[in-house]
């Protein structure tokens, strides 16, 4: 009997999948927050927010990613979450919430703060920083 090894062709179209994702998805964010780009806090964010976090809640944060549970993903953008404190919010990405999974395994501390350092400057372009910038 010989020994197949299951489906590489299918593992392969996997991976250039997941590549694309990870490649494309930096190049496009990185065209609509150029202002904060220097900020290393925020460059790191990015990155795990684009990996972790935009499939369900959007490269912009507005809840328009895959709805892979069917709930929508809270619009991170929106006056509700602006108003929620730091502490409330790193605490759900640590405990996850009904519909979100707990992040607490695979992001560090620190990462969670770098994370949500970038979701408070989703939206702004068009919300308070645009004002301040006139
Ligand atoms: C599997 C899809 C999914 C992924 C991936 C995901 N979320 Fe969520 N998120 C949700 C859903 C759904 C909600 C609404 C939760 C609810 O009401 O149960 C939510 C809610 C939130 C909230 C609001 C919590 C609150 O207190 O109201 C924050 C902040 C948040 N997510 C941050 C993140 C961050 C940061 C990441 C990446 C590390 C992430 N999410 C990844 C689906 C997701």
């Amino acid at each position: 009997m010989k020994h197949k090894v299951p489906s590489r062709g299918k593992q392969v179209k996997m991976l250039a999948v997941l590549t694309a994702v990870f490649c494309v998805g930096p190049i496009w964010i990185g065209t609509t927050g150029k202002a904060e780009s220097g900020n290393k806090q925020f460059s790191r964010g990015k990155t795990v927010y684009v990996k972790y976090c935009a499939g369900c809640h959007g490269i912009e944060g507005r809840g328009d990613g895959y709805r892979i549970l069917g709930a929508d993903p809270v619009d991170l953008t929106s006056p509700s979450i602006k108003q929620t404190p730091d502490s409330a919010l790193l605490k759900s990405i640590h405990e996850g919430k009904p519909n979100m999974p707990s992040w607490k395994l695979r992001l560090s501390e620190e990462d969670r703060r770098n994370v949500l350092a970038y979701i408070r400057t989703l939206g702004n372009k068009n919300g308070s920083e645009k004002r301040r910038e006139k």
